[in-house]
């Protein structure tokens, strides 16, 4: 449970990409500033600010969930996944991230994590979409270089390959 510091900020404790961290956040502290700013992640990128880009998607309990709408102190006792927890410790890159790479479904990657995190949640739960169902989840997230073309094919292809595996 948070506490409130004498210098008026709370203690915040969650699991982050699997290992529990403890910080301290004032009330109003976004979670993308504090994973950003307390915890060193700058893979959260912050596109708009207001839930509409998409660039901040992280996991919260499994679920996509943006970043910039949430205040730090709500993810007390939460488990919290960036982009990080994708690929392995050794830093071997998950099959996800990999036909993101085969397909050139990134260039300049600032959407990039918040679109792999919102594509890793829902190839768990559709594990044989649809390209217009990719398309629809896709059209959470804004990307100014792509075109989606190569997301569509990295996702469908990942979604082929774990049903034949
Ligand atoms: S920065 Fe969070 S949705 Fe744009
Ligand atoms: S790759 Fe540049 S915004 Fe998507």
């Amino acid at each position: 449970m948070s506490q409130l510091n004498n210098d008026g900020r709370s203690s915040v404790s969650f699991i982050l990409n699997g290992n529990p961290v403890t910080g301290y956040a004032e009330p109003r502290m976004l979670l993308t500033d504090f994973l950003r700013e307390e915890m060193g992640l700058t893979e959260i990128h912050v596109g708009c600010e207001h839930g509409v880009c998409g660039a901040c998607t992280i996991r919260m309990d499994g679920l996509p969930a943006r970043a910039c709408l949430t205040f730090a102190i709500q993810a007390e006792g939460h488990r919290i996944d960036t982009v990080q927890s994708l690929a392995q410790p050794s830093g071997v890159l998950s099959d996800l991230q990999l036909a993101f790479r085969k397909h050139h479904a990134l260039q300049c990657g600032y959407c990039t994590p918040g679109i792999l995190m919102s594509s890793s949640a829902f190839l768990e739960i559709n594990h044989d979409p649809s390209e217009e169902e990719v398309r629809d989840m896709l059209s959470g997230h804004l990307c100014r270089c792509t075109g989606y073309v190569g997301m569509v094919r990295a996702i469908l292809e990942v979604a082929r390959n774990r049903i034949s595996a």
